[in-house]
């Protein structure tokens, strides 16, 4: 276990934003966790669990101690009839992960091929991409109490995946945010492998590319060049992906705005209710380009934030609620921000 004090966090957050961290706890392994959990300080100080910084907005430093999930390791835990279980350690890169997945001839992740991050923060915000969410391949974790030490493993019922949401985003009754780190998570992969192509990227891509039947390696291609060609990559510029959820209307609200704006991009939902583009609508406002101090909105997606160099936590927070505001003034709709803001 190592322990540094007024530890820099700047190359923690893909965002690249300034923020100290009065105490920096690096985890490899479980007992690491009980270690914290038995410090005589550390034990009884609140606790920030910081995976790979993909969803994080730090607008201060942090007096919390702060516990940085490194834990490695990735294996095929079994191979049944029906799929193939895979194990990572939380601290492995999650991109990484699903190109080893398929180097291995494991597919089924990469739909989410790409994705800034780490392992154990992908089932935190219920990762989701090009039709295929984290849930749709998730077998359970391991995770050790903050306060017991204990350790336990969750299924997904016990997790309470929504979208970009779980039981770990939740610090109200029942909820573990901040109560536990994951250490360990493992995914069940079906076979026979069958693609999800349905998102509207993809189909064009089969259209562009003349092939119905692609292999998964191809969809793992295609994802990385959809991505690539619209979201920056956070090595070159500092961002959290999308910066606020795709915001959920009722069927009424939505004939409503659709009678405004025919044009405004929306899929309904099974349960009748309609999910919004958040691109869209801030795109509609005007956003998309814009900076504001050293905060900016991506030139090629709207829903992305992005650090201009140099940005603060502050700054990009500021952009955040001048965008909120315009959306909200132009269509009665409040967006939520995706990340955590710290
Ligand atoms: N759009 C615009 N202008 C923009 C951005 C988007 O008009 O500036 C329109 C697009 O033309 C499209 C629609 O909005 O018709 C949706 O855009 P897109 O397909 O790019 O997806 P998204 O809703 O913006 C979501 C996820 C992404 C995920 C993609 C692909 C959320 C909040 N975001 O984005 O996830 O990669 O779908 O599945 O659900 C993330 O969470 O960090 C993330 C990048």
């Amino acid at each position: 276990m190592r322990v540094e004090h007024r530890a820099s966090l700047r190359d923690f957050n893909t965002f690249a934003l300034p923020a100290l961290a009065q105490t920096l706890v690096r985890i490899t392994s479980d007992l690491d966790v009980r270690r914290v959990v038995d410090h005589p300080q550390h034990g009884v100080a609140p606790k920030f669990v910081l995976g790979g910084g993909s969803n994080v907005v730090l607008t201060r430093d942090v007096a919390a101690v702060v516990l940085k999930v490194e834990v490695p390791g990735r294996r095929l835990v079994e191979t049944l009839d029906d799929a193939w279980i895979v194990e990572a350690g939380a601290g492995e890169p999650w991109p990484d992960f699903v190109a080893w997945t398929l180097d291995q001839g494991w597919p089924g992740l990469e739909n989410l091929a790409l994705i800034p991050g780490s392992v154990g923060a992908a089932p935190v915000q219920n990762i989701g991409a090009y039709g295929v969410e984290l849930k749709d391949r998730f077998h359970s974790l391991d995770a050790v109490d903050l306060v017991t030490g204990r350790g336990v493993t969750l299924d997904a019922a016990a997790c309470r995946f929504g979208y970009r949401d779980s039981v770990f985003k939740h610090d109200g009754f029942g909820g573990l945010a901040g109560k536990s780190v994951i250490t360990r998570v493992r995914f069940r992969l079906p076979r026979p492998w069958q693609p999800v192509l349905g998102y509207l990227d993809l189909e064009r891509k089969m259209a562009e590319t003349g092939n119905p039947r692609p292999d998964a390696r191809t969809v793992f291609d295609w994802v990385c060049a959809i991505r690539r060609a619209k979201l920056p990559d956070p090595a070159v510029v500092g961002n959290a992906g999308s910066f606020f959820k795709n915001p959920v209307v009722s069927a009424e609200q939505c004939r409503d705005i659709i009678g405004r704006d025919p044009e405004i991009v929306h899929y309904p939902l099974p349960d009748g209710s309609v999910k919004l583009a958040a691109g869209w609508l801030i795109d509609a406002c005007g956003w998309k380009g814009k900076t504001v101090g050293r905060a900016g909105v991506y030139e090629k997606q709207a829903l992305v934030l992005v650090n201009r160099g140099g940005a603060t936590g502050a700054e990009v927070v500021t952009l955040a609620r001048a965008i909120q505001e315009s959306v909200y003034g132009r269509f009665g709709i409040r967006l939520e921000p995706e990340p955590v803001i710290v």
